[in-house]
């Protein structure tokens, strides 16, 4: 059996790619802050943002999953002024340098990297720093995979949840974006670690383009929500400013917005 570290683990993505790897009959270990106890799976306590257990967590491994992630916005369910100006780097950037220099001493023969689709044409502030993260990765001696993917459903669904308390809704009519299922996105980041190291991957997206009104419209009906939604066209330098969200042409799942809500 090989023995896998999956950061990120106890996450929306990471969660689901720790249980596949279990079925698929890997051994795992996790890097989390806060120790959980689990029969399957050993989680070494451990910050990315400190180094704290970063050594502990990567030595003895085959391979990295790295699906950890610091996103100011996503973790308070709204965006800021701020998060257009800045976004803290440690543990995209520094928690990611320091990752794979351990790596790199442990012998470690595969590094994959969850990324973003359009982070290198992106200037929002976190998704710069997911880029620099991607230029760490490919510059790495480790073997690495780099496995894209576009927003998810449940991160759409918590921006929504606290929109809910405003009765009047902002909703770009031509920012366009392809949102998908941490849930169906996790057997291609397994698949993909069984390839073997493959450098950048195919994105991965959901089945639908979706522009901003309709991701809020859908919403609204799957929650029985009936607040005011102005649409209005975002002018071109503000839609080129995020970087694109689309992936037409990689993996694709199946589940529509509308079916993800209805479940959840
Ligand atoms: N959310 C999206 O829409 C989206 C879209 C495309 C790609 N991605 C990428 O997919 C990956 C997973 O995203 P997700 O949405 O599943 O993430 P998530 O649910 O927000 O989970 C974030 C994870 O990062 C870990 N983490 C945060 N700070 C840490 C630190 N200082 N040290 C160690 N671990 C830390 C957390 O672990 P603990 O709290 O247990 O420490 C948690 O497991 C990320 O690389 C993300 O950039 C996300």
């Amino acid at each position: 059996m090989d023995e896998v570290l999956v950061t990120g683990g106890s996450g929306h993505l990471g969660t689901d790619v720790v249980r596949l790897l279990l079925e698929r009959g890997d051994r795992v270990r996790v890097l989390s802050r806060t120790p959980r106890a689990g029969a399957d799976v050993r989680t070494v306590e451990g910050d990315l943002a400190t180094g704290r257990g970063i050594r502990e967590a990567v030595s003895g491994v085959r391979a990295i999953v790295h699906a950890a992630t610091l996103s100011p916005a996503a973790r308070r369910g709204h965006f800021l002024p701020v998060d257009f100006v800045t976004s803290p780097p440690d543990v995209d950037v520094h928690g990611t340098r320091q990752l794979l220099d351990e790596a790199q001493r442990a012998g470690v023969e595969h590094f994959l990297h969850v990324s973003i689709v359009g982070v290198q044409q992106s200037k929002v502030p976190y998704l710069r720093r997911k880029a620099e993260a991607e230029n760490i990765v490919r510059s790495a001696a480790v073997p690495w995979t780099i496995v894209p993917a576009t927003p998810f459903y449940w991160l759409l669904a918590r921006f929504h949840d606290h929109m809910r308390k405003q009765r009047l809704w902002i909703a770009p009519s031509n920012l366009r974006m392809q949102p998908g299922d941490s849930a169906e996105f996790a057997p291609y980041v397994v698949e993909s670690l069984g390839t073997g190291p493959a450098g950048d991957r195919p994105c991965f997206a959901g089945p639908e383009v979706l522009s901003q009104a309709d991701i809020a419209r859908q919403y609204q009906a799957a929650r029985d929500v009936h607040h005011r939604i102005l649409e209005f066209p975002l002018p071109g330098f503000a839609i080129g400013a995020g970087g694109p969200q689309t992936c037409t042409d990689g993996r694709l799942g199946t589940t529509t917005w509308a079916q993800w809500l209805a479940k959840h």
